[in-house]
Formats: C-alpha cells, sequence, structure tokens
C-alpha cells in the first residue's frame, strides 16, 4: 500500500506542468560538473529540446553537502554527466551469467550511448508514422483513447507511463495511482501502434534506471537486476521553505507491496516491451545502448544464476507475477515460464555479440532448449496423457522412469476428468514433485503461443481446447484469469482465506479483460482471428456500459467484480491494443517469436559424455509436432 493521494491527485499533479528543477545527485555528479566540459542528455535522440536529469534520489550516496551543492537548478543547465570511475563496460563484458554483478552506482545509470548514435537513430514520435491506418473510430474506442489519454503519468513534463487505474469514484487508491511495469506493457503497445512512441521510450530508459536503486526489505536486499512492479512520481520540496519542489520517481520493488511479494515478472516484460519497441520504431540504436544491454544482461544475471534447481523452469515465490497474491502458483508457474523463455528469445536478438556477451548468448541458448522441452514434454496435458497419469506406476527410481516427478494419479481432479476434452489440450500451471497444478491458466497458455514455447500442434490445441470451454474461459467476459476456481478448504488453505479471492472472484477464477490482448494476439499467430473477433465483440458489449472494470466475478463473469476498481487502464489499453492487433495482424510480429528448430537439437545431455540421459530423443518426434 503506497497510496497516499488520491488517484485524481496523481493525475492532476502529472498533468500541471510545473518547472522540473534540475538537480545533481551525488558528490560524484557535483565534481563531474565541475570537470566536464560535454554535458549528454538522458535521452539524447528525443527530438525535444528540454531533456533532464532524472530526479530518482540515490540513498546511497545522498550526502547532505554535495545535494546541496548538486541542487543547481536551471532551464538552461544541461543534464550533468557523471564521472565514470572505470569503464561500466566492464561490468558487463564478464562471462554472464556469472559475472560480477557489482554496478557502479555513480556512473551506470546515467550512462550515456555513444554520440554516432545520434546520427542513426530514427526520431521517435517524428520518423514513426502511425502502424494503424486511420479509420472512423467506434464511440466505445474514441472513449477508450481518451480514459488512456487520462491515465497519462508525465514525470518532469514529459509522459512515462499509465496509471494503473483512474477511478474518480474510489477513495482507496492503495496503489493503483502507480505506473505499473505488467499493466503499462497493452498501453504501451496502443501508443507504439498509434505512431506515440516517446511515452514508450521514456518509459524503458526510467525503468532501467529505477533497476539499479538500492532496494531493501527490512535488512535484505534484493537482486540487482530486479525491475520495480511499479513506481510513482512525487513531488517533493527541495527544502524545508517548500519554495521549491522536484519531482521524483519513487519504485516500488515489492517492499511496500500488499505481502511483499517480488515483481519477477516485470523485467521480463521490461525485456519484451524493449524488443516490440525496437522493431516497430526501428530504433534499433536503442537496445544497442550499454546502459540498455546492461540492463537486460542484469536482469538475465538474476534469472540464470545458478540454484538449487533440479529443473530448467524458474523458481519463483507466490504472488510473483499478474496474480499477485497468495495463490498457490509458488514453484514453476506456467505464466513465468512463458515470459521467461520469451524475455530469454527477444534478449537473444537484441544482445550485442561480442567477447563479452558470447557466454551470455551460450547459456541464454542452452535454457531455452532445456525449457522448451521441458515445458512441452512435461506440462502439456491432453486425453491421452491424463489417461497416461491416471495409470501411473509410481515411486520409480531410474533415470528413464516414466512417472519422473512421481505423480500419484489420485491428484488428477475430478472436473478434469469431464472437462478435459477428445480434442486439444492445454499447459498445466505448475510441476513440482509429486504435484501437477491442473488449473488452466490463461496468460501462461497464450503467452506461451506467442513466444512458440509450445509446438505449433500444441499451440493449436490451446485454441481448439479454449473454443471448445468457451462457456467456461470466455462466457460473459473474456477471459478467465485461471479456472476452475478453489472452494472451500482448498480456498481457505491455499489463499489464507482471502476475502479478496473467494470463488469466481479476481485472481480466483475472476474474468480479466486485459486478457483480450494476449488472446488476440495468439489467435492471430495461429491464424485464428475470427476467434478473438468473437471475444472482442463480448467484451465490446459491455465494458464501456460497466466503466471498463479491473474483473468481473462469477463463474461464467457476470457480475462486475466485488472489489474491482473501474477505470482500470489496461482493461482499457487491452481493448485498444486488441482492436489494433486485429486490423493490423502483421504487426503482432513485434510481440511474438517464431518456432527455432535448432533448439530442438541443443540438449546438454547429448552432449555430454555424463551418465545423466533425458527422455528428449525419445520425445523429439512429440516436440516437432
Ligand atoms: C492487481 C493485479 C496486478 C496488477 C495490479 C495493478 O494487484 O493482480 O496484476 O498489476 O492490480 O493493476
Amino acid at each position: 500500500m503506497n497510496g497516499q493521494t488520491t488517484m485524481g491527485l496523481a493525475a492532476a499533479a502529472a498533468a500541471a506542468v510545473r518547472p522540473c528543477r534540475r538537480r545533481l545527485l551525488s558528490s560524484a555528479t557535483a565534481a563531474a560538473a565541475a570537470t566536464s566540459a560535454t554535458a549528454n542528455p538522458l535521452f539524447p535522440r528525443l527530438p525535444r529540446p528540454h531533456h533532464h536529469t532524472h530526479g530518482r534520489r540515490f540513498p546511497f550516496l545522498a550526502s547532505a553537502a554535495s545535494q546541496s551543492q548538486a541542487s543547481q537548478t536551471g532551464p538552461a543547465a544541461p543534464p550533468t554527466p557523471v564521472p565514470v570511475p572505470s569503464d561500466p563496460r566492464a561490468a558487463v563484458a564478464g562471462n554472464l551469467p556469472f559475472f560480477d554483478r557489482v554496478l557502479f552506482p555513480d556512473s551506470f545509470p546515467l550512462e550515456t550511448p555513444p554520440a554516432e548514435e545520434d546520427v542513426a537513430a530514427p526520431q521517435a514520435d517524428e520518423a514513426v508514422a502511425p502502424a494503424v491506418p486511420a479509420r472512423e473510430e467506434t464511440e466505445t474506442e474514441r472513449e477508450a483513447w481518451r480514459l488512456l489519454r487520462r491515465a497519462v503519468v508525465s514525470y518532469c513534463g514529459e509522459p512515462v507511463g499509465t496509471v494503473a487505474a483512474e477511478d474518480p469514484e474510489c477513495t482507496e487508491t492503495l496503489n493503483y495511482d502507480q505506473v505499473f511495469i505488467r499493466d503499462f506493457v497493452p498501453s504501451a503497445l496502443a501508443f507504439l501502434m498509434r505512431g506515440e512512441t516517446e511515452i514508450v521510450r521514456n518509459f524503458l530508459l526510467h525503468t532501467l534506471q529505477l533497476q539499479s536503486w538500492e532496494k531493501t526489505v527490512d535488512c535484505y536486499s534484493p537482486g540487482q537486476g530486479l525491475m520495480p512492479a511499479s513506481f510513482k512520481i512525487r513531488t517533493v520540496p527541495l527544502d524545508e521553505n517548500n519554495e521549491g519542489f522536484e519531482e521524483v520517481l519513487d519504485p516500488d520493488f515489492g517492499e511496500s507491496a500488499i505481502g511483499r511479494v517480488a515483481p519477477v515478472d516485470s523485467g521480463l516484460w521490461w525485456i519484451i516491451l524493449l524488443r516490440a519497441y525496437c522493431k516497430i520504431t526501428g530504433d534499433y540504436a536503442l537496445q544497442e545502448r550499454v546502459d540498455v544491454q546492461t540492463g537486460i544482461k542484469l536482469i538475465l544475471s538474476l534469472c540464470l544464476s545458478d540454484g538449487f534447481d533440479m529443473f530448467p523452469t524458474l523458481l519463483v515465490t507466490d504472488g510473483s507475477c499478474m496474480i499477485d497474491r497468495r495463490m498457490g502458483i509458488h514453484g514453476h508457474p506456467l505464466e513465468i515460464q512463458a515470459l521467461f523463455y520469451s524475455a530469454l528469445r527477444c534478449s537473444r536478438e537484441m544482445l550485442v555479440m561480442n567477447d563479452g556477451s558470447k557466454n551470455l548468448i551460450r547459456a541464454i541458448n542452452s535454457r531455452l532448449s532445456a525449457l522448451s522441452f521441458h515445458i512441452r514434454e512435461y506440462y502439456w496435458v491432453d486425453m491421452k496423457k491424463i489417461n497416461e497419469i491416471y495409470r501411473y506406476k509410481t515411486e520409480e527410481y531410474s533415470h528413464d522412469a516414466t512417472n519422473k516427478f512421481n505423480i500419484y494419479p489420485e491428484q488428477i481432479p475430478s472436473w478434469l476428468v469431464d472437462w478435459i476434452p477428445e480434442k486439444g489440450g492445454y499447459l498445466i500451471g505448475n510441476l513440482q514433485p509429486a504435484h501437477m497444478d491442473f488449473r488452466f491458466f490463461s496468460l501462461g497458455n497464450l503467452w506461451a503461443i506467442a513466444s512458440s514455447l509450445t509446438t505449433p500442434k500444441q499451440a493449436e490445441g490451446i485454441l481448439s481446447l479454449i473454443e471448445e470451454k468457451w462457456d467456461d474461459l470466455v462466457a460473459n467476459m473474456p477471459l478467465k484469469i485461471c479456472y476452475p476456481a478453489m472452494e472451500d478448504d482448498e480456498w481457505r488453505i491455499i489463499t489464507g482465506s482471502d476475502p479478496k479471492n473467494t470463488p469466481w472472484s479476481y485472481h480466483n477464477g475472476g474474468s480479466w479483460p486485459t486478457l483480450l490482448w494476449q488472446f488476440t494476439l495468439a489467435c492471430i499467430k495461429m491464424g485464428r482471428p475470427e476467434l478473438a473477433r468473437r471475444a472482442i465483440a463480448v467484451a465490446e458489449e459491455r465494458l464501456s456500459d460497466d466503466k471498463w472494470p479491473e474483473y468481473y466475478d462469477t463463474r461464467s463473469g457476470r457480475f462486475t467484480g466485488k472489489q474491482s476498481r473501474s477505470y482500470q487502464t489496461w482493461t482499457i489499453a487491452g481493448f485498444l491494443t486488441s482492436k489494433m492487433l486485429l486490423e493490423n495482424p502483421e504487426l503482432a510480429s513485434i510481440l511474438t517469436c517464431d518456432e527455432d528448430l535448432e533448439l530442438l537439437e541443443g540438449c546438454a545431455c547429448c552432449l555430454s559424455k555424463k551418465r545423466t540421459r533425458c527422455s528428449r530423443r525419445a520425445a523429439k518426434s512429440h516436440a516437432v509436432e
């Protein structure tokens, strides 16, 4: 809970263009001001002349003397470069994921790109023509655009994101007045497809700077590459006299979040969005910047670091993604695996190949290979597989056990026995020793299609299951966040009796209209736009009348969610993005990845002479189907 102001105030503060105070951030920066002759703006390629330093605080550098010396302001004062104590590239040139994670806190965040980039890069918002052809918009679309623009927040006069919700009737803002990384993605896509790219570029660069913020939860510091769940723009007095104010970006890495959940998905979304931005704008110089390359590597370093894991999937705590409360998804939840796979694919495309990155790229390739095999083989269920599990022998001790995870057939839930269709199938929600979470999670399944984590045949199977189970997964509002809901004792034990996550509400089987854009994307990728059109039509009937709610309740999504916000930004943006994607299906490629057959060849077990063996060879025919 971070919200101290009302949501309206946040937007008002952002809209009121107050002169942005420039402030140097450290004694190091002050020293640099004295010695440096050249000044590098933070966003050297943005067309606007009034670039600024960001006002974020570096708690580890905040000495009173330097602060006062550093508080020089003035519209003409250029942003001050930071001295580089040693080449920051050295920090990222090591062999990731084993490189030294020590950053140069007074240099890295403001690391500026090489001068020649200025020449090559297209000017955001000047060079990028709207990707979507102009046509007469419907009244609902016009309203959605109006609301989306109302949700935009500015930092020092420049747009940097959209607040999670702008509900004038809601007095308890909690943290809905913040810019959430995951929530901003559909907003970013809508803006990008409309040719309004500046806000996305600003967002990417500002959140990149927040990545190296010194974060602590009580006495513990989470990993260096972590991206915040959200950030807020605060206006703070420059001194006790309240004569001057400045804006600061205040991130939340989970240290204020309800339940102190770790935003594992933020960094993954950031990488996915970065690739989408570069692909649609052609501004590839952005991804090549040293600070951007470092940001990618830091995120990957966190994800690829060695632990005690026996699986290639990413091991996370409960609530580490869109479902950010206790819902029994700790371990290896599908959503995180799909985003992880996608982020690895995107990073591999964007990382500049050199001596410093080649080991990282090798590590990415081998993880991608193992991850896709693991998910395709062990997460996939269909009629045939459920029947196999039903007949599993247990307690097998051997390398080539059939029932590798020692799943007891009694775990097959009774609802699934009747629910699993003859045709199609899906990826289960989680897999751990002696545990399969058979719930259907929409985002994980849809993103597995978009990123080609599944085989093409599995992707078709998932869409066919959604079509077959339309009344359960779409019904009156696309799309169920997960199916089915946990009830009674299961709800009590697994959610901890969470009153927000009661059966068929919120994360526990609620319907989330924002998921429409991921559904549309998956449908386009698989050549099934008509399915998306059908879902969009269902949503369009209600969203505006219902004031663009965050989520819907009940088994068939009939009621507006119990505690649902109105004018939820990612509901609005998800709707717009879906419509624009449908109209311009070729733009789906900024987000999707194609099947990479080479990945299926790379199997660590086959390469090594160790006695370990996997079932990949046997399963290969299935894996390429
Ligand atoms: C809820 C959602 C989370 C979202 C946040 C802001 O906590 O579970 O995914 O980011 O609201 O909209």
